[in-house]
């Protein structure tokens, strides 16, 4: 099944949501649904979609799944309440860190968050809700490159071959899915969303799991945690595409006040991008690579080294993992 794409360029977003929320209310028709909000703006997107369409027939969960960045359950909470909109938050940290425990490669991992997010949790919430659908922002791109087998993007099941209503239980809807990043910013602005959300940086499903190279400990993710505050802080005004912090496998060796230091290694990427399928290194100003560099150094314990990411995708990918 080809998806029919609809470029930002040509895409009439006020008839795009008229026309999804039509289509979410007549297939959920008396039924009731779920969806997980993150806050990234595929999911801010989707949320307003489902809830202009079914009202208090749709559920919002933000998956707390141990892998998110600093202060994330809180903000998005606050955000979507001040939209009227119920957010509760399901805390999953101890399903998703088992599931992650003594993974090193990138697809198992990948598989393991898909399993935990879609067979446990969603699986779980689908049987004490009573809902029989889950709406999720599936676009595109995350559609392309999974079929590509490039990345198992963690949200893509039917171009696989894997039908959700087998394999967990419950129906799932993309309203989304003919879209790229850009016309999702559209049609998210539309929707009356703020522009810290609609002109938000992608973050992906996997979260920080994405961006700790080896194994995903919660000492792993307390480091590259601290690492995205200051990266996010520092490049917010460089007007990138996505910016992020990856820990590093492998240790080098470093030295503090006279001292040898088998350190980490936190490598910085930042991408000029327009739909995520080809990115460009930003070219950052040598004050600003000094700066992240600094407080990196100094705030993130038993880093040593720190990179700044050069190569295009393709051939790189944007995450490291
Ligand atoms: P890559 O790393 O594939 O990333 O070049 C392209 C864009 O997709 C985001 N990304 C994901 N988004 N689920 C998502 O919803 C995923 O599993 C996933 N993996 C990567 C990535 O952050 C970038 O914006």
């Amino acid at each position: 099944m080809t998806i029919q794409e609809i470029p930002a360029g040509t895409l009439d977003a006020a008839k795009f949501i008229e026309e999804q929320v039509r289509q979410i209310s007549q297939t959920v028709g008396t039924g009731t649904a779920i969806n997980a909000l993150s806050g990234g703006v595929d999911s801010s997107a989707v949320t307003l979609l489902g809830h202009k369409a079914l009202g208090d027939k749709l559920k919002t969960y933000f998956i707390q799944n141990g892998l998110m960045r600093e202060g994330e359950p809180e903000r998005v909470q606050a955000l979507f309440h001040s939209l009227g909109v119920r957010v509760e938050v399901v805390d999953a940290r101890e399903e998703f860190l088992g599931a992650l425990k003594g993974l090193t490669d990138p697809e198992e991992k990948r598989e393991a968050v898909t399993q935990t997010f879609y067979k446990r949790v969603f699986g779980r919430l689908v049987k004490q809700s009573g809902a029989r659908f889950l709406l999720q922002g599936t676009i595109l791109t995350d559609v392309d490159e999974t079929v590509a087998g490039i990345k198992r993007q963690h949200n893509v099941f039917a171009q696989l071959g894997i039908d959700p209503e087998q394999a967990f239980g419950y129906r799932i809807l993309e309203p989304l899915v003919q879209l790229r990043k850009d016309g999702v910013r559209k049609v998210a602005e539309a929707l009356g969303l703020p522009p810290s959300v609609f002109g938000r940086m992608p973050f992906p499903g996997p979260a920080l799991a994405a961006r700790v190279i080896g194994e995903t400990t919660p000492e792993r993710l307390a480091l590259v945690r601290k690492a995205t505050v200051i990266t996010e802080d520092l490049l917010a005004q460089a007007g990138a595409f996505q910016c992020m912090a990856i820990l590093h496998e492998d240790r080098v060796t470093g030295m503090r006040e006279g001292r040898r230091e088998f350190g980490f290694q936190i490598e910085i990427r930042c991408w000029d991008s327009v739909d995520a399928r080809h990115a460009t290194p930003t070219r950052l100003p040598w004050e600003t690579l000094e700066a992240l560099s600094g407080r990196i150094l100094a705030e993130v314990p038993g880093v040593v080294s720190v990179t700044y990411h050069i190569a295009p995708k393709p051939p790189s990918t944007m995450e490291a993992i």
